[in-house]
């Protein structure tokens, strides 16, 4: 998956803004809405947001494509 088909985001438009702001994963996800409807997408999600968040302790494990 590439987008929350819930919440009709594109996981780069949720980096763009976690970027932005300096925002964790878990924080754009809770900003953005993606992730927390159907959770389908999350996976995912956490992989690709998980490459640009800041270091810290609650940073997603490395995930394998
Ligand atoms: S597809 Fe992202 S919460 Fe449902």
């Amino acid at each position: 998956m590439t987008a929350c088909e819930c919440t009709g985001r594109s996981f780069e438009e949720v980096e763009l803004r976690m970027r932005r702001d300096g925002l964790s994963v878990i924080e754009a996800e809770g900003l953005t809405g993606c992730g927390s409807i159907c959770t389908a997408c999350l996976p995912d999600l956490r992989c690709y947001l998980g490459r640009h968040e800041r270091p810290g302790p609650r940073a997603p494990k490395e995930c394998v494509p």
